[in-house]
């Protein structure tokens, strides 16, 4: 029986490309591209809240949901194919990812590896096929032939259960695992001797589509499984977590000529950029934002805050003995930063009363708890972000005309691939994490204040220890903030 695999997602290429995204809009066996951003580190992406997702990808069809069992790729009706790719490339590596595939006649849930020039490695789990999951390859888009995709028996259910589904790519072999077995091995001389073995910096791309749909070729819908139902639904693939492991370590991946070769592929050296948002530490907090105002800028709002006469005045006398002290130019930049400052603390303040705490009423503050605090002791949460059960990315784009996924002939390219080198002595590896290469991988976050500085009229709340008290006077700042 033949199977046509890969004909959808390779067409979500296609589809992308239709719709204007970058990523597959270059084809470097045809044209010099960009260079492609490196992920250069390993990542655990825990789906544990609705932000996580947009670190690392771009929802380029549909929408994606988030709710307890993390991503949600939904299908409700025809045309619906919520996918997912990442906004790095890794050069060799490995891609695991703990996923309960969604159930449904013609239902495919896929993770996929794909590259600038339509190399391929495929995760496919047939939603009529509880127990199976079938792994595939394409190198270069060549699919004069369909006789890569092999079916794998699973232990459970693949529908009701999350699976760990792990691809370990190295320039040597191929290997797919689930949960923690090696499942395949793909030796790079055995695709075609090399020609057919994907070997070009990959995207990582997650999605859920209907091969059943009657819109597809017959052969298509054979493989899913048979016709959709769409009646059925709604069918949800559902994503835990993707730990992703860049193998080579550098800013940007290059082709160097048009072979689509792994040796012509250039690795330029650098920090990248996804990698330093990756370890960025989180946004400062309010109230560490506050603690690293000048203290001319403390005064200065205290005495508009609250309206204090002597306050003011020693503000001004503050401002005044420093303005005489230093020349005009630099006087100015001071006024200048003292203003930036206090538009900023303006800001902050503008957004704890929208928080419900300009009022400094002491039982609503208690009743409000952590969340009211602008991320004080818990997550900082960005202003707009719904937490809970909502859509965590927009809608970009309604879904492509079905017509654009039926399979397009002639998509296997011609191509002359450059002589390929010998590949190197095999290096197997166990399924353990890989050890030591990526020293710098996380923990950077930076401790949260536990201190709330803004002085409440009312003292200090109960349990917070001593951050009110040092204040040096801020308390007498009475009325607070609720003028602002
Ligand atoms: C690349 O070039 C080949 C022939 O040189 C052509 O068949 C193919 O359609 C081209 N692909 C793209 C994406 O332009
Ligand atoms: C989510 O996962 C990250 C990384 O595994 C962890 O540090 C964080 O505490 C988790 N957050 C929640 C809300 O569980
Ligand atoms: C699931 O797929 C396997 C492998 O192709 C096949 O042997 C089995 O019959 C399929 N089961 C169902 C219920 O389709
Ligand atoms: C595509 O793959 C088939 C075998 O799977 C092979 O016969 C053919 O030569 C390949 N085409 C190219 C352009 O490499
Ligand atoms: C998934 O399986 C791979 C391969 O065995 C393993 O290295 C990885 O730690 C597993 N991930 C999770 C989250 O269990
Ligand atoms: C990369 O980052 C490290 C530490 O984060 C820094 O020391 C180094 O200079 C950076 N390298 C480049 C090329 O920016």
């Amino acid at each position: 029986m033949f199977s046509f695999s890969s004909s959808g997602l390779l067409l979500l290429s296609f589809v992308s490309l239709a719709l204007g995204q970058t990523y597959t809009k270059c084809q470097p066996l045809n044209t010099t591209c960009p260079p492609d951003d490196a992920l250069g580190t390993s990542h655990d992406f825990n789906f544990n809240s609705s932000t996580v997702l947009a670190q690392g990808f771009d929802t380029t069809i549909g929408e994606v949901g988030y709710g307890d069992n993390g991503l949600e790729f939904t299908i409700s009706k025809k045309g619906d194919m919520p996918t997912v790719v990442s906004n790095f490339y890794i050069f060799w590596g490995s891609v695991s990812v703990v996923m309960r595939a969604a159930k449904g006649q013609g239902i495919i849930s896929t993770i996929v590896l794909l590259s600038d020039d339509l190399d391929e490695v495929d995760w496919e789990m047939m939603g009529g096929n509880a127990t199976t999951a079938e792994s595939n390859y394409f190198g270069k888009g060549n699919t004069t032939t369909y006789d890569r995709a092999l079916y794998h028996p699973v232990n459970s259910d693949i529908s009701d259960n999350f699976h760990n589904y792990t691809t370990h790519w190295t320039s040597d072999q191929l290997q797919w695992w689930i949960d923690g077995n090696l499942v395949r091995t793909l030796q790079y001389g055995d695709a075609l001797g090399g020609r057919n073995y994907p070997q070009t910096p990959m995207t990582v791309r997650m999605g859920i589509w209907a091969g059943g749909d009657s819109s597809e070729d017959p052969y298509t819908i054979e493989w899913a499984g048979g016709l959709t139902n769409y009646n059925d639904g709604p069918f949800t693939m559902y994503v835990q977590s993707a730990t992703v492991t860049d193998f080579s370590n550098g800013k940007q991946y290059a082709y160097g000529d048009h072979s689509g070769s792994w040796q012509s592929i250039q690795t330029i050296a650098g920090n990248s950029t996804i990698k330093d948002t990756l370890n960025a530490p989180p946004p400062l907090t309010l109230a560490q934002k506050w603690n690293n105002l000048s203290s001319g800028t403390k005064i200065a709002i205290y005495a508009s805050a609250g309206g204090g006469g002597a306050l003011l005045f020693a503000a001004l006398l503050f401002v005044c003995i420093r303005q005489r002290r230093k020349g005009r130019q630099e006087r100015d930049a001071y006024n200048a930063k003292i203003e930036a400052e206090r538009e900023e603390a303006y800001r902050d303040q503008i957004q704890l009363r929208e928080k419900g705490l300009g009022g400094w009423n002491k039982k609503e503050y208690e009743s409000q708890g952590e969340d009211a605090l602008g991320g004080w002791g818990g997550e900082h949460v960005a202003p707009g972000t719904k937490v809970d059960g909502d859509g965590i990315s927009p809608v970009y784009h309604s879904p492509a005309s079905p017509g654009l996924r039926s399979p397009v002939p002639g998509r296997a390219r011609t191509m002359s691939p450059g002589p390929l080198v010998a590949p190197q002595p095999q290096r197997a590896w166990n399924g353990s994490p890989q050890q030591g290469s990526f020293a710098s991988y996380g923990g950077q976050r930076s401790p949260q204040s536990p201190n709330f500085p803004l002085a409440s009229p009312q003292g200090p709340p109960q349990g917070y220890g001593n951050g009110y008290g040092n204040g040096g006077g801020y308390g007498n700042a009475r009325g607070g903030y609720q003028r602002f």
